[in-house]
């Protein structure tokens, strides 16, 4: 029995993805390696979203090769860099690699391997070809971690942001139907499972029939056994009231949305094709406040595309300061190949402005979301017991709470999975702290 390891970069997309690829490939013979010295086969489900995401899956390919001192080891490429880098990974013969498959053809993987094995030709195996269909609804990946369960509910984008490789990458926006996600969740909660996590690239943006994003919200939320349900990644473009109110109101949806900005100046969003202004952002973080004030919001910020300037730079900075975000994702601005900037617009913008941009938000993110937490302090928070808090002591845990913040607390008598009220204590940018108040029968 062949024995593969398979190493995962990037997004929550991926990390899904690889639980559907160990599950294919568990129902075809394969052993699932705990370390990559181990196996006869290593597969890296890669991420191009930006640069650095590129450049580590390149050195860890020849670091895995120069491990094996000599002895033969298969290496699959896997994910966006498979379907964005097609010609440069086949065709550099110095790249130590035998085959490579984008994110629609993991059902197809046994296959590969299998052709690999057989066939002796010097030519790399590849499929790359993208689905208008493919869903793997049929597959049940194989979930690992037993407190939260991720269920892809759509794949692709359609947006084509222009500085984003996803719509290249993944291809064409699919959803699955309502029954098959609530069969699956079904199948969760028997499992044990309390809370899931609904994923797609534009997870709003989820239709199907006469089904939108809300419905299935509902519908997964009148499964008995689930108390939980989070969901991302969201488009400010995709949020009507109906929507809104079942975050609002459900008990069991999580108040907390993820809401990327990207950039807060009218025209470099136009340029971005984001399909909003600053204002009509503004007006959706005021119409969820009035919904639901302590609303967690959490955003994405890109610093340094073409063209944006120092004033145009300070309208993100004026966004920032005006809704205080609890947490945000900052990036600099990279250049990603096929997409519609890449093709239209230089990459114009000095790397030391782009670096002095995101310190300067990084400064700013950091004041709110400690000022966020602190806020905090005197509450009394349900969590879901998450594992061992393993950065100052092995007596506490750590756990989440609606809003997704990080909660730390002793141990006490207390497992995994259980919910719990924890009064907070204390407060970091980074985490909240506290102690156990109730188990709660959930
Ligand atoms: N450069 C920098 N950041 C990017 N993102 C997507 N594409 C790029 C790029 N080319 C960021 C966006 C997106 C997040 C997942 O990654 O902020 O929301
Ligand atoms: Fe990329 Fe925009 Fe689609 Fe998000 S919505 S995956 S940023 S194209």
């Amino acid at each position: 029995m062949k024995k593969v390891f398979i190493e995962t970069y990037g997004c929550q997309m991926n990390v899904y993805d690889t639980e559907i690829i160990k599950s294919v490939l568990g129902g075809s013979g394969y052993e699932l390696a705990d370390s990559e010295a181990e196996a006869d086969i290593v597969l890296l489900n890669t991420c191009s979203v930006r640069e650095n995401a590129n450049r580590k899956v390149y050195n860890r390919i020849h670091n895995i090769q120069q491990g094996r001192k000599g002895e033969k080891v298969q290496i699959g490429i896997l994910g966006c860099m498979a379907t964005n880098f097609r010609k440069q990974l086949l065709e550099n013969p110095k790249l130590p690699i035998d085959f490579i498959a984008g994110p629609d053809s993991y059902k197809r993987l046994p296959q590969l391997l299998e052709d690999l094995n057989g066939n002796g030709k010097e030519a790399k195996n590849f499929d790359v070809t993208l689905s208008e269909f493919e869903t793997y609804s049929d597959v049940y990946p194989a979930q690992s971690n037993g407190v939260n369960a991720w269920i892809a509910v759509m794949r692709g984008c359609d947006n084509f942001c222009t500085f984003c490789v996803v719509p290249y990458t993944r291809g064409r926006e699919r959803s699955r139907s309502p029954e098959n996600v609530v069969d699956e969740v079904r199948r969760l909660a028997d499992q044990g499972y309390r809370q899931v996590t609904l994923l797609g690239q534009n997870v709003n943006s989820y239709r199907y029939e006469d089904h939108d994003f809300a419905s299935l919200l509902e519908k997964v939320s009148e499964v008995g056994g689930i108390k939980r349900i989070r969901f991302t990644s969201p488009h400010p473009k995709d949020f009507p009231r109906n929507l809104l109110k079942v975050i609002a109101e459900n008990p069991k949806v999580c108040k907390q949305i993820h809401l990327p900005l990207q950039a807060g100046n009218d025209r470099v969003l136009e340029m971005m094709n984001r399909t909003y202004t600053q204002k009509e952002y503004l007006d959706l973080v005021d119409e969820i406040r009035s919904l639901y004030p302590q609303m967690v919001l959490t955003t994405d910020i890109i610093v340094g595309f073409p063209t944006e300037t120092d004033a145009e730079f300070q309208e993100t900075v004026k966004v920032m300061e005006e809704v205080v975000y609890d947490s945000a994702f900052i990036f600099k601005y990279s250049e990603r190949p096929q997409t519609i900037a890449q093709r239209k617009f230089p990459d114009d913008v000095p790397e030391e402005a782009k670096t002095e941009r995101i310190v300067k938000l990084n400064e700013i993110q950091k004041r709110h979301s400690y000022q966020k937490n602190l806020s905090h302090i005197g509450e009394i928070h349900d969590v879901l017991i998450e594992e061992e808090s393993t950065k100052k002591s092995h007596d506490e845990y750590q756990g989440r709470n609606d809003g997704n913040k990080i909660v730390i607390f002793p141990k006490g008598d207390y497992h995994k999975g259980q919910f719990v009220s924890v009064k907070i204590t204390d407060a970091t940018a980074n985490v909240l702290r506290g102690d156990v108040a109730e188990v709660l029968r959930k």
